[in-house]
């Protein structure tokens, strides 16, 4: 399916350069030989801007994908300022030093080729890599120390082979950690029934002394977004979910030993979602609590029920960079610790990325967490 998408979109930037071109060479926009050197830049400063709204919008009608649109408008600007580039130092610029042939070059915007190149591969390699991210938590309502780990949005099989996926089991399980969260997203509408199962065989191998636990994300039981592909139904994810031995938490708490409370919150986008009040009302405020919810919303909410530690995902950091400076501007958490009231949020970037096999704002990890008494 990427092929494809890279291929139409090859296709596309073709045609509309080639359009683009002709109308330039033809005088359709320019008259004047003496004002060339200037709308030089602004022709290819347009033609790119031009090419990669309209690959952007290619992309995100046949992927359904907004960060795969992104990811291909990047690619739409490096094609067309390659192409623009070579056009320049051929139409004309032969006859002149090399120099000058060069500087031609500069300006058809070759450092923006360099940076888009750069930043499209160190994406493709990032999201290959994945990290372990601490946090260290005292509490005068534990009575013993828990490790826990959170994992979300590996969004198999986007970016990841299976052994991403099998070395960081292995790498959850050498921690012997006392409870593991799958936190949302694990899979989604692009996960192939196949892959499903493949996913869930491998996280069925993780082993914690209190349980591993499943709380719902946004994409994971979404319909298919390829209608040819076979897709799991919302009853097969359930089943592959619970007969490894997760249990899921739908709006539900638990209880671990006598000074620990976990509590899963259904996801934001979910219609029936209980709120913070009616979601941790029966719950001791004499234990430890911790919310678990896919999207890092409601935050303040959930602090002012007492909760003393909440988990999300959802975000990718960003995915794109520069998107997560954007996250901010509409008051969502982006990424890392941050502090509501006598509650510290957590929000995972998570284990791989979304829509395509590229990351570039932010890093791949789980998150290991130690509760230790004070
Ligand atoms: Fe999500």
């Amino acid at each position: 399916m990427y092929i494809l998408l890279v291929f139409l979109w090859v296709l596309l930037n073709i045609n509309v350069w080639t359009l683009w071109l002709m109308l330039c060479r033809s005088g359709f926009f320019f008259e004047s030989r003496s004002r060339r050197k200037k709308e030089v830049r602004a022709r290819n400063a347009g033609a790119a801007i031009i090419v990669a709204v309209l690959s952007a919008g290619m992309a995100t009608a046949i992927s359904w994908s907004y960060t795969a649109a992104f990811e291909l408008l990047a690619c739409g600007v490096v094609i067309t300022e390659i192409v623009f580039a070579v056009s320049e130092a051929a139409a004309g610029h032969f006859s002149q030093s090399v120099k000058k042939r060069l500087g031609a070059m500069r300006i058809s915007g070759i450092p923006a080729v360099a940076i888009a190149l750069f930043l499209m591969i160190f994406g493709f390699v990032n999201v290959l890599h994945v990290s372990e991210t601490d946090y260290s938590f005292r509490s005068s309502k534990l009575h013993r120390s828990y490790t826990v780990v959170f994992l979300a949005d590996v969004h198999y099989q986007t970016a990841q082979p299976l052994s991403i996926l099998q070395d960081s089991v292995s790498r959850i399980n050498a921690l012997s950690p006392d409870i593991i969260v799958l936190g949302g997203d694990i899979t989604d509408e692009f996960s192939t029934d196949g892959e499903l199962q493949e996913c869930y065989e491998e996280l069925g191998k993780l082993h914690a002394s209190c349980g591993v636990y499943y709380i719902y994300g946004n994409h994971d039981r979404k319909k298919s977004a390829r209608p040819l592909i076979p897709h799991y139904t919302q009853d097969e994810l359930k089943h592959a979910i619970a007969s490894r031995g997760i249990r899921v938490l739908e709006d539900k708490s638990v209880g671990i030993g006598d000074d620990l409370l976990l509590t899963g919150r259904e996801d934001y986008s979910w219609p029936d979602k209980a709120d913070a009040k009616t979601l941790l009302a029966d719950t001791n405020p004499s234990r430890y609590r911790i919310v678990l919810s896919h999207q890092p919303k409601g935050a303040a909410d959930i602090s002012a029920q007492g909760a003393d530690l909440m988990l999300s995902g959802h975000t990718h950091g960003g995915g794109l960079f520069p998107l997560q400076f954007t996250y901010p501007l509409f008051g969502s958490l982006t990424q890392g610790r941050y502090t509501f009231g006598n509650m510290t949020e957590i929000t995972s970037v998570g284990l791989s990325s979304w829509g395509a096999p590229c990351k570039t704002a932010a890093k791949c990890e789980y998150l290991v967490i130690r509760l230790s008494p004070e």
